[in-house]
C-alpha cells in the first residue's frame, strides 16, 4: 500500500517545540496546497474517496483522529496523535477518517492544487480501477 508513517524532527527548547516541514525534504513532494480540518465532532466521518494522482501528508497538529486506508486488497488503520507524526498517502488509496478528538486540527499538505476531477468518490469505481 502506498502509505508511510513519517516522524518529523522537532526542535525542542524551554520555549516549546518547532516542527519544520519542507518540500522534497521531509515532505516527499513539492507542496502545492495546504488545508486543515477542524471543528469535527467525535462521530464525524470524512474522506470516503481516493485520488487518481494526488499525494498528501496528513498531520494532527492538535488532538487525534484515525485513518482507515484501503488499497483495494488490504486495509489498515492508522491513528494520528502527535504533531510530529505524519501520514503519507499516495495516489489510489481509499481513505476514511473518524474518531476525531474535540481538539483535533488535521493539517494536510498536498502535491497538487484542488481538482475535483482527481477524486474517485465511488468505492465500486475505486475497486474497478484496481483490476
Ligand atoms: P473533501 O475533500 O470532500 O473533504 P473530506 O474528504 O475531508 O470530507 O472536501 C470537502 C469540500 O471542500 C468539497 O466541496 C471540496 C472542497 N475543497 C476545496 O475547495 N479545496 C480543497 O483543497 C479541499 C481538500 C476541498
Amino acid at each position: 500500500m502506498k502509505i508511510d508513517l513519517l516522524e518529523f524532527f522537532q526542535h525542542e527548547s524551554d520555549k516549546g517545540y518547532l516542527v519544520p516541514l519542507e518540500s522534497n525534504n521531509n515532505i516527499p513532494f513539492e507542496i502545492k496546497r495546504v488545508y486543515f480540518i477542524h471543528g469535527t465532532s467525535d462521530n464525524t466521518k470524512r474522506g470516503f474517496h481516493a485520488h487518481k494522482h494526488l499525494q498528501q501528508v496528513a498531520i494532527c497538529v492538535s488532538g487525534s483522529c484515525v485513518f482507515l486506508l484501503d488499497d483495494g486488497n488490504k486495509k489498515t488503520r492508522v491513528k494520528l496523535d502527535k504533531p510530529n507524526k505524519g501520514l503519507y498517502i499516495g495516489n489510489n488509496v481509499w481513505r476514511e477518517m473518524s474518531d476525531f478528538s474535540d481538539d483535533c486540527v488535521l493539517l494536510v499538505l498536498a502535491s497538487e492544487q484542488y481538482a475535483e476531477s482527481d477524486y474517485i468518490r465511488d468505492y465500486k469505481e475505486f475497486l474497478g480501477c484496481k483490476k
